[in-house]
């Protein structure tokens, strides 16, 4: 019988091509995630299915697919959506999309230090709403990063692409993590193991890459933003429930740092009341990897991850 394979939402053109033929598809029209009946509905007596980061894939999503369930293909490299050891437990097989978002998310990461540093938001919307201006040797003046010092928290694909944008622009990089890279990343990136504490003490601008987990939930707290120095920045592009939103908006009011860089947020997609009004924080809608050419491959290597298990070879980027 033919594999039934189904897209929890719409997928670019190439992905689709590689789906045509490959069996029973349903691909979502919405560019929504599915409340969880349509979710349930659509899943029932799936073989493969392709999920988004705010699709939750957990025992209730099994149960609803059904136990002819193969594969679980995450159009993401993130996967905090997904109980792995519960598809692990039923023999589901679970596949991301990293590598191929790695130089776009970092671009986001290292714009974000440009925006926020050099205020450029907040120049565009005084220039906006037709505030008179003049140059003046005071106009708007932010911070340079050059001989500055970048803190990544977590030295994956990601994090490593950002130290290397980091020292392009003059920075010196420390990073804080479970696991010490290798001695010929830390040469490449000239970049510094510390602890954490270290890393929040003496980072100029701390950005986060590690993966939401128990662990890293609120991970940086009004305690934690307490010890950054008063003139750093934070950059968040991994997951918004990192950072306690409420305690970093009291702590951008309040002077304890001196602004921020948010492209994802705790309860996507709304963004927290009391980060709104303030100039020193900026806010961009979940956009590390929406360029063409990311979101093109993304959803072709989640393809590809669901046709190989779905025709019995290995997946090119597994995760169980
Ligand atoms: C991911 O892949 O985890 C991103 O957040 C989606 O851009």
């Amino acid at each position: 019988m033919a594999p039934r394979i189904v897209v929890t939402r719409r997928l670019p053109q190439p992905a689709l091509d590689l789906l045509a033929g490959a069996g029973d598809v349903w691909v979502s029209q919405h560019d929504r995630p599915l409340d969880r009946d349509e979710l349930a509905s659509a899943i029932a007596g799936a073989d493969a299915v392709v999920t988004l980061l705010h699709d939750r894939v957990d025992h209730g999503f099994l149960d609803a697919a059904g136990p002819q369930l193969k594969v679980v293909a995450n159009v993401a490299v993130g996967y905090d959506n997904v109980d792995v050891p519960a598809l692990t437990a039923r023999g589901v097989r679970f596949t991301n999309t990293p590598g191929v978002l790695t130089d776009a998310t970092a671009d986001i990461a290292f714009s974000l230090v440009l925006m926020v540093t050099r205020r450029l938001a907040e120049g565009e919307r005084l220039l906006r709403s037709r505030t008179p201006w003049s140059f003046n040797l005071f106009f708007m003046l932010g911070t340079g990063i050059q001989g500055k010092t970048l803190g990544i928290v977590g030295l994956g694909q990601i994090g490593a692409a950002t130290a290397r944008r980091a020292r392009a622009f003059g920075m010196a990089v420390v990073y804080s993590g479970r696991r010490r890279a290798d001695e010929a990343l830390e040469r490449e990136l000239g970049a510094r193991y510390v602890t954490f504490d270290e890393l929040l003490a003496t980072a100029d601008v701390v950005s986060l890459h590690c993966p939401l987990s128990a662990e890293t939930r609120h991970l940086i707290d009004a305690d934690r933003l307490r010890q950054m120095k008063p003139s750093a920045f934070l950059i968040n592009t991994t997951r918004g429930p990192v950072v306690d939103e409420a305690a970093l908006a009291e702590a951008l009011r309040t002077g304890v740092i001196a602004g921020a860089g948010l492209d994802v947020f705790e309860r996507e997609p709304m963004v927290h009341e009391a980060l709104l009004p303030l100039d020193n924080v900026v806010l961009v809608p979940h956009l590390g990897s929406a360029t063409v050419e990311t979101r093109t491959a993304m959803g072709v290597l989640a393809v590809r991850n669901a046709l190989a298990v779905v025709r019995g070879d290995a997946p090119p980027t597994p995760v169980n």
